[in-house]
């Protein structure tokens, strides 16, 4: 057994779109260890959900093409497995809970049922006469009464049907939970719930977790590692130390995310979302895709902010080490973090 569990190297994914390929994920690097949990923060399109999606091989099938890199799943080439043993991954050893609870929660199928399938699926260790007794536990973990496990995906709250989702996902004792957006289409109060109740979970299976949100405030109660995504790139990496660390160097968007984090001594007038939007995904900057919003940038360094088409060779960012830490910007060298 590696050390490592999920290793992605060099990843690229495209969608075939009207427009010709959108390039959704480009080129991203990181491994995730026994255990440990990352963030994976970002705004709307950069990419997360994609990721997320191929690493239990669940990308659509006719729209998404993996273009280069790999990943490997305690080693074994995710891309080259027999569908049979993905389908014995996923699920089992893997587990996703997704953004939308209703589009994976089935409707006419009640929670004892849905849960109950995953477990006869994959763990044939235990017996049938003991499933109720096991929906019931796994349901007590996630804080839902046993006695409601008869009970439809409608008849529960938005808070609880994402609990029984997490309940789904955890049922076989996953090693890998990949979890995203797990509480944004709920209000803050249930948020803050379902999140001390993962924070203990993750304590209690010892199961990796990659998280994915757009909110820097719930990586920071919950992961070791953070990964900041923008346009299909991690522009910053680093412990929860390097990256919530004011007197640590940044990455211009990690710095415009904190900008745009609300708190409670902060009125809602200073807040500064960082203007302008994410660049197309099918027409990409030559140079840095940040380029068109940096208030650093400086066309001779970060390379011209007109798609490839038009301005022809992409420009090579560099990336900034030091230890884990690691920013794609030209504004620093190794020496500099
Ligand atoms: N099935 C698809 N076909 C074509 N393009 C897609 C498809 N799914 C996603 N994309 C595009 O890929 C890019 C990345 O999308 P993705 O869903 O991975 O982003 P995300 O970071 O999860 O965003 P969000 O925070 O809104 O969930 C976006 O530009 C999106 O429009
Ligand atoms: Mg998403």
């Amino acid at each position: 057994m590696s050390e490592k569990l999920l290793e992605i190297n060099g990843l690229r994914i495209e969608y075939t779109s009207e427009n010709g390929p959108a390039k959704a994920v480009n080129g991203i690097t990181f491994s995730l260890d026994r255990g440990q949990s990352m963030g994976l923060v970002g705004e709307t399109g950069a990419g997360k959900t994609t990721t997320a999606l191929s690493i239990l091989r669940l990308l659509p099938k006719y729209t998404a093409k993996v273009t280069g890199g790999e990943i490997r799943f305690d080693g074994r080439d995710v891309m080259s497995v027999s569908e049979a043993e993905m389908r014995a991954i996923r699920g089992g050893r893997a587990a996703m809970i997704f953004q939308d609870p209703m589009t994976s929660l089935d409707p006419v199928i009640t929670v004892r049922d849905q849960i109950a399938e995953v477990l006869l699926l994959h763990r044939e260790d235990l017996d049938r006469a003991n499933v109720d007794a096991e929906v019931g536990r796994i349901l007590e973990m996630v804080g839902i009464p046993a006695a409601r496990m008869h009970e439809y995906p409608h008849q529960f709250s938005g808070g609880m049907k994402q609990r029984v989702m997490i309940a789904i996902a955890i049922a076989c004792n996953p090693e890998l939970l990949i979890a995203d957006e797990p509480t944004t289409a709920l209000d803050v109060t249930i948020q803050a719930q379902v999140l001390s109740m993962m924070r203990r979970l993750k304590r209690e299976l010892h199961s990796a977790l990659l998280l994915i949100t757009h909110d820097l405030g719930v990586v920071a109660s919950i992961c070791d590692i953070i990964g900041i995504m923008y346009a299909g790139e991690i522009v910053e990496f680093g412990t929860l130390e390097d990256i919530f660390d004011p007197e640590k160097k940044h990455h211009p968007y990690t710095v415009g995310l904190f900008g745009s984090i609300p708190n409670l001594t902060m009125d809602a007038e200073r807040l500064s979302p960082i203007p302008g939007l994410m660049p197309d995904p099918t027409d990409l900057p030559a140079g840095c895709s940040f380029g068109p919003r940096c208030p650093h940038y400086d066309p001779a360094r970060c390379g011209s902010t007109d798609p490839v088409g038009s301005a022809g060779t992409p420009t090579e960012i560099p990336i900034a080490r030091k230890g884990q830490h690691q920013i794609r910007c030209v504004l620093y060298a190794d020496a500099d973090l």
